[in-house]
């Protein structure tokens, strides 16, 4: 039997949604209230008890490493001016985990990234976290994954329900439920990335969570360009259906499309109003506007 340990964070999008706030400053640096987007994927990973992270990043991306990386200036200064609260704050950024990078040279796809990571996987079953999908979920959803693993020792793609006009948005499965007892897993049959909507095999949309094992890499180095001009893992997934099961699982939890305006905006509205320290006020400022006025 064999246990996930590792996981990859692909952060080397050029993150053109959010232009030209993405410019010169990475998407997965955006904050969420207070903490840029991709560490609520790096603290799912470790609160799922994940060992070994690897962030995948490319030109551009440095504030990521700087981010998890202790700030001497910045602690001491607090430390000078006794700002013991916020000192806390920054350590335990860096404090929290040690992550290894790798570089991914061209923007060639999703794919293409998590083929760059190979030789770091070890050859054994890794999770992957897409920071643009934020989610809610106790446990969390990388570790409910982690637990069908260890039951089935499969790939496990999180799926989502979603609106039959956003299929064109994502990696669409052909499933069936499995019916054996065990609520919200999926044996995949195949699988399509952002059909036209006529195309969609149905609305089972794939979520930015998975557990691969190491023969993704394999089916990743034969898999050529797709759609949008690049690499995509979902080409590879059903590249491996071939030869191995794959299972799809309807996670419990909330998740916020981060990487979306519209989705970021969202997310942000009910992050602060779930704050601590923000929450009371901002509830209040909220039902005070007078939404017909602005
Ligand atoms: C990626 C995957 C897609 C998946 C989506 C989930 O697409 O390629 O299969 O449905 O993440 O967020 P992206 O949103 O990076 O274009």
């Amino acid at each position: 039997m064999t246990r996930v340990r590792r996981a990859l964070f692909p952060a080397a999008g050029l993150g053109t949604r959010f232009l030209p706030a993405t410019k010169a400053q990475p998407k997965e640096m955006l904050p969420l209230v207070d903490k840029p987007i991709i560490q609520y994927a790096v603290e799912e990973a470790i609160a799922s008890g994940l060992e070994n992270l690897v962030i995948i990043t490319g030109r551009g991306k440095n504030a990521i490493e700087d981010h998890f990386d202790i700030s001497y200036e910045l602690e001491k200064i607090l430390e000078e001016r006794g700002k013991s609260d916020l000192l806390d704050l920054v350590r335990a950024v860096s404090e929290m985990v040690h992550i290894a990078y790798v570089r991914q040279k061209e923007a060639l796809g999703l794919g293409h990234a998590i083929l760059v990571a190979r030789d770091l996987m070890n050859d054994e079953p890794f999770a992957v976290l897409l920071g643009d999908d934020v989610i809610e979920a106790n446990p969390p959803c990388i570790r409910q994954m982690i637990d069908i693993y260890d039951r089935y020792q499969v790939s496990v793609v999180a799926l989502m329900e979603v609106p039959v006009e956003e299929t064109t948005r994502y990696g669409i499965v052909k499933a069936k439920q499995m019916s054996n007892g065990d609520e919200g897993l999926f044996e995949i049959a195949d699988m399509v990335e952002k059909p036209p909507r006529d195309k969609a095999p149905s609305n089972l949309a794939i979520i930015g969570r998975y557990i691969l094992t190491p023969s993704v890499f394999d089916a990743l180095a034969e898999t050529g360009t797709g759609s949008g001009g690049e690499i995509q893992l979902t080409d590879a997934l059903r590249r491996m259906l071939a030869n191995e099961r794959i299972l799809g699982y309807k996670f419990r939890g909330k998740r916020h499309d981060a990487g979306d305006k519209l989705g970021f905006l969202q997310a942000t509205i009910e992050f602060a109003l779930k704050n601590e320290e923000l929450g009371p006020a901002f509830r209040a400022y909220l039902k005070s506007i007078d939404l017909d006025k602005i």
